[in-house]
């Protein structure tokens, strides 16, 4: 077996129902779960905290430099640790998501990260599997993984659940400038030059618009028995 074969990639748009199908997944075949995004909220964080400008490269080389990352499995998720402080609350607001989406955009950022992703990854991959989603998993991050999925959702319900999902964060924000968030990062993620959103050649599509998490992982499982008995046989 290759360093590769535990690893599963789940790559999509905000609010298409990822983290969650993830998580779940993970969970259902005992493997470990590596949220990506976090990663680069972390480093959105850390800019905003030291008021570096988020769009200045030279700056973010230098704070990439010396940043201390870590994460640690938490239950069914995982916590985010920027010089041992845990952050994994404080990285879910709407400032964050745009810092985010802002420094992902930069090469030296995603340099630094493509590392330490590759890292966790093939040390989680190596002990009991890794579910790992994000948005470049499968095509740059583990391309040679051998079970992807790209889920996606139409725009109207990815803005309803990422509205939901501020809610219940306690985040008081209307549904106007949830759209207006979820367009921008829409924008952002699928236009920037290096690793833009888009599906890997050989991912499993599903659209999750009509089904429910459990049907979205259901059909997740599927497809992995069918592949494994594809390649054992
Ligand atoms: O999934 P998320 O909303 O937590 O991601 C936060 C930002 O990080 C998002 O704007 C896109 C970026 N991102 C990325 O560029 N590549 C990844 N693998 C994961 C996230």
């Amino acid at each position: 077996m290759g360093i590769f074969s535990n690893i599963i990639t789940i790559d999509g748009p905000a609010g298409s129902g990822k983290s969650s199908a993830a998580r779940l997944l993970a969970k259902t075949l005992g493997y470990l779960y590596l949220d990506t995004g976090a990663l680069y909220r972390a480093v959105g964080w850390t800019a905003l905290k030291e008021h570096s400008n988020v769009q200045d490269e030279a700056a973010l080389k230098a704070l990439c430099a010396k940043l201390d990352l870590t994460v640690k499995p938490d239950g069914d998720g995982m916590r985010v640790y920027v010089n041992g402080q845990d952050i994994t609350g404080e990285i879910r607001t709407p400032e964050v998501s745009r810092a985010a989406a802002a420094v992902a955009v930069v090469p030296a950022v995603r340099q630094r990260l493509l590392g330490i992703q590759r890292e966790i990854g093939k040390k989680a991959g190596a002990q009991r599997g890794v579910v790992v989603e994000g948005r470049d998993i499968g095509t740059v991050v583990f391309p040679d993984a051998p079970i992807k999925f790209f889920l996606e959702a139409l725009p109207e319900v990815r803005v309803q659940r990422r509205h939901l999902e501020l809610r219940q964060q306690g985040l008081t924000v209307d549904l106007s400038s949830t759209r207006q968030e979820i367009d921008t990062r829409d924008l952002k993620d699928s236009s920037r030059e290096i690793s833009p959103l888009k599906p890997a050649a050989d991912a499993t599509r599903i659209d999750s618009t009509a089904l429910t998490l459990e049907g979205v992982v259901s059909t997740m499982v599927r497809a992995i028995e069918q592949k494994r008995s594809g390649s054992a046989g």
